[in-house]
């Protein structure tokens, strides 16, 4: 069975990429049949049986390869990191400063594989309750008109809302979201649902409320008790990984065209690797960045750990053109030992020019967004500008995979939005 399912030409296994999570485990536990009707949900029962164990526990958790289809931090990952110099990092902008060390051991590091594994779990049964009525709700609405990971940023708020309320988050349909190009126009469009209660149809402001998503910001978080022991950082960065989970659709668009563009089967061919995110144009002429790093700027950061890790792969992505020429020229001095990794994704698209499309060219350009999500999220380093949301948002996304080694930015700021 297994064996068979390894020999299945690319595009089955796109789309059976929903049930990957599953096939693992059954690897693990069951060594036989596999039913294409197991769910999330069981995959999730198997997890707790294996995480209530005793101290195998964090070996179990790393046999575990993928979680919601993306790859967690694994022993590559792992053994690599073990070559680059120990750092902390202090994220700032929450209500304290939150240290990352890249070094600490699975007990001391809370951006564990183990867990995120417990928070993704405790997020979806939250959201999955066995019998939904005489539940609390909060209806997510409104949301903010702005950049992709801004607006992301923002639902995360909101659901973080919900939950300190002790509320199932459902999102009002039709959402009118910017980015929701399909009947629900609501992040349902691009992602799991994020519960499979309804909307109820009565809000009385007790039971069920509403939240604008367009508002919104921590000024002071709650985390439901579980969490509370647990920084901003890794809070929200859960909250985000569980909004964000691909849903079947949208991850085999994406794996689509890393097989279109990066000319491989699968990306895990290309590790290592490093993505590196240039945010440029609009955040500079809206001077909420300071100035445009030149890449040779970013390269002075990341070289030297290249070079330990064996590194020679580059994801290079940016909405200006001009950093793809500056690569070429900075690999020509190092005679070429770099190899560019790239998608054809439009460049020059920046916020105003998204908001003058149809509907359905935006729902084209967040698929390419989450295709540029979907690699960077399989990098081992990373590099970009954390006063960027997008930014932002990949740092987010790779902590919670249990990728904690230093996030190489030119402006020395680890930032935490509020
Ligand atoms: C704990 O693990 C050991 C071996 O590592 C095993 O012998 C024992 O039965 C386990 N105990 C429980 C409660 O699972
Ligand atoms: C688990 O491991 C720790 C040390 O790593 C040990 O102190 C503890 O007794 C172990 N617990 C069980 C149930 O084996
Ligand atoms: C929601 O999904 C969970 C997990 O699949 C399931 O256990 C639960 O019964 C479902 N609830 C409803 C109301 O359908
Ligand atoms: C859910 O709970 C309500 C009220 O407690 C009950 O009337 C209903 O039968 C339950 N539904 C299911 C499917 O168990
Ligand atoms: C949080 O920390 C306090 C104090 O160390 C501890 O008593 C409590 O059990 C912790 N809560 C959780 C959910 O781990
Ligand atoms: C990098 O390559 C060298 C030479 O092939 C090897 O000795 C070293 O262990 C490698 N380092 C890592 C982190 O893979």
């Amino acid at each position: 069975m297994v064996a068979d399912r390894q020999n299945i030409r690319p595009w089955r296994i796109m789309i059976y990429m929903v049930i990957l999570i599953v096939v693992f485990l059954t690897i693990y536990f069951i060594s036989g049949q596999v039913s294409p009707s197991f769910s999330i949900q069981l995959s999730f029962d198997r997890l707790k049986l294996k995480i209530s164990g005793n101290n195998s526990s964090q070996s179990s958790a790393q046999s575990i390869t993928h979680l919601w289809s993306l790859r967690l931090a694994d022993g590559a990952h792992f053994r690599l990191a073990k070559a680059i110099p120990c750092r902390t990092i202090e994220y700032t902008g929450g209500p304290k400063k939150d240290p990352v060390n890249s070094c600490a051991d699975q007990s001391t590091n809370e951006f564990s594989v183990e867990n995120t594994i417990k928070a993704q779990q405790w997020l979806f049964d939250h959201q999955h309750p066995s019998n939904c009525s005489n539940k609390r709700f909060a209806i997510i609405r409104k949301y903010a008109w702005s950049g992709f990971g801004s607006t992301v940023h923002q639902v995360v708020w909101a659901f973080g809302v919900a939950l300190a309320e002790d509320r199932i988050a459902v999102y009002e349909t039709p959402g009118h979201w910017l980015y929701g190009d399909c009947v629900s126009s609501n992040p349902d469009c691009l992602f799991l649902p994020i519960t499979n209660c309804s909307v109820p149809r009565n809000v009385d402001g007790k039971q069920t409320s509403y939240i604008n998503a367009d508002f919104g910001h921590w000024s002071k978080p709650v985390h439901p008790s579980v969490f509370q022991n647990r920084t901003f950082n890794w809070y929200r960065a859960q909250l985000l990984f569980y909004l964000m989970r691909f849903k079947p659709e949208t991850l085999s668009h994406v794996q689509k065209m890393v097989t279109q563009y990066l000319q491989v089967p699968s990306i895990d061919i290309l590790r290592p690797f490093i993505a590196i995110y240039v945010r440029r144009s609009d955040k500079i002429t809206g001077r909420e960045m300071k100035q445009a790093y030149p890449l040779k700027q970013y390269f002075d950061l990341f070289e030297a750990d290249l070079q330990r890790a064996n590194i020679t792969n580059i994801y290079l992505n940016s909405e200006d053109n001009q950093v793809f020429d500056e690569f070429i020229e900075i690999n020509k001095q190092k005679q070429g030992r770099y190899k560019l990794l790239s998608i054809k994704a439009q460049k020059n698209i920046v916020f105003a020019s998204l908001t003058r499309m149809s509907q359905r060219d935006r729902g084209k350009i967040v698929l390419e967004f989450l295709t540029d999500l979907f690699i960077e999220a399989n990098a081992d380093l990373h590099a970009g500008t954390l006063t960027s949301n997008w930014c932002r948002l990949v740092d987010e996304m790779r902590l919670t995979l249990g990728k904690t080694l230093p996030y190489y930015t030119p402006e020395d700021r680890y930032l935490l939005d509020m």
